[in-house]
């Protein structure tokens, strides 16, 4: 199972919507044949390793981390190309999510007389597919809170600079983020203060990721680096609501961009659960918010946050007036906090990397050996 979910890996950052997959058929011991899900359209892995397996398929056990799908998509039922391949024996990592799926695969298979052993390895599989988990029953992004801050939490000082809190090392770490990430999101502020291009430089071909910048009037720059032609997952995405006027949609829609004119919320600024659910819309299934403080605050505020990863730099800044990770009000009361599981540590550099996940509800268990 480790072998087949590391395999269903080589494909992050390009399947969107889909889950990651990967399939080994294993005869008398050995690895007859192998395949993970590339890009949709093709293929699933469980019918790229029976096919490379061949007539050693017969009387095999198929691995894989997913429950293989029972229905028509964009290709047959997988269950039947299993069957009709005399697999024995299937190993499974989880249930797929997917209201079409959800254990009728493993019925269907069953049915059919083959063993099925499921689940196994269950956080570590879960873990691997976070998005299209969250994506398959919500269709609303997985949302990424990312955050570079000094050790007292701060993410800016009082004039606003941000660049750079944290070492390279971390914003390469960053930039492997955004190559995985359907969409990066940013507030208006943000790009008015940094001017940030939103793109994966990794030094290797890479489909960038699309920007998503939140501004209910339209006060950056239609020139702004984000707009500026690369190759990326589609069009970047300016939110905006109808405080920005007609004139300002086209010069940005000119620009290149596709302007959202959005709901407000009560504060007249672009509703961001109106906002997800757009994006959803588009088949954006992961989105890496990358602040600033406001449009955090807005977006956790909501329920809109499912994991949170915070780059911590040696560094004190202190002040009342630098800018903290979340703005807003902040809750009253201790009871309030919002909290969060699975807390893990790494160090990237000479920064540390925090991960955890927003509830219990949403939370995927960390694997024993984490
Ligand atoms: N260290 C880091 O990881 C990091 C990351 C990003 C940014 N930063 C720093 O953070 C600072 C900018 O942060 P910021 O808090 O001032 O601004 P921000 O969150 O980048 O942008 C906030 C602005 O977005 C617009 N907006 C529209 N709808 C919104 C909504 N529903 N909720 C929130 N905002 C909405 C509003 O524009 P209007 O003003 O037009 O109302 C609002 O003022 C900069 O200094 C930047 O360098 C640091």
């Amino acid at each position: 199972m480790r072998r087949a979910l590391r395999l269903a890996r080589r494909a992050e950052g390009e399947v969107g919507h889909y889950p990651l997959v990967g399939a080994l058929v294993v005869k008398a011991g050995r690895v007859a044949g192998q395949g993970y899900f590339q890009l949709p359209g093709e293929p699933h892995a469980e019918v790229k390793a029976i096919a490379a397996a061949g007539t050693k398929a017969r009387g095999a056990t198929l691995v894989l981390n997913l429950e293989p799908c029972c229905h028509w998509g964009r290709t047959p039922p997988c269950t039947d190309t299993v069957i009709r391949a005399g697999i024995r024996r299937v190993v499974a990592g989880m249930t797929d999510p997917n209201p079409k799926v959800a254990g009728n695969g493993f019925r269907r298979l069953r049915q059919a007389g083959l063993e099925v052993v499921t689940p196994v390895l269950e956080p570590e599989c879960r873990r691997l597919n976070e998005v299209f988990v969250k994506f398959i029953t919500t269709r609303l992004p997985f949302v990424v809170l990312k955050v570079g801050a000094t050790l007292d939490g701060k993410i800016a000082t009082r004039a606003g600079e941000s660049r750079w809190i944290t070492g390279a090392a971390a914003r390469r770490e960053v930039h492997r983020l955004r190559a995985k990430a359907d969409a990066v999101m940013v507030g208006a502020a943000t790009v008015m203060r940094d001017d940030p291009e939103l793109t994966a430089r990794l030094g290797k071909k890479v489909r960038h990721p699309r920007p998503v910048v939140v501004d209910e009037a339209l006060r950056i720059s239609p020139r702004s680096r984000f707009l500026r032609p690369c190759p990326r997952k589609g069009k970047p995405i300016v939110a905006t609501t109808r405080r920005a006027g007609p004139k300002r949609i086209r010069a940005f829609a000119a620009a290149g961009a596709e302007v959202l004119v959005l709901p407000q919320d009560r504060q007249g600024r672009v509703d961001v659960r109106a906002m997800m659910r757009a994006l959803g819309e588009r088949e954006i299934a992961s989105v890496l918010l990358e602040g600033g403080a406001e449009l955090n605050a807005s977006m956790v505020a909501a329920g809109l946050v499912d994991k949170v990863i915070v780059f911590v730099a040696p560094k004190l800044l202190g002040g009342w007036k630098s800018r903290p990770m979340i703005g807003g009000q902040g809750p009253a009361r201790l009871r309030k906090a919002l909290p969060l599981s699975g807390l893990s540590a790494r160090r990237v550099g000479e920064d540390l990397m925090l991960t955890a996940y927003v509830g219990a509800r949403l939370a995927v268990p960390l694997p024993k050996k984490a």
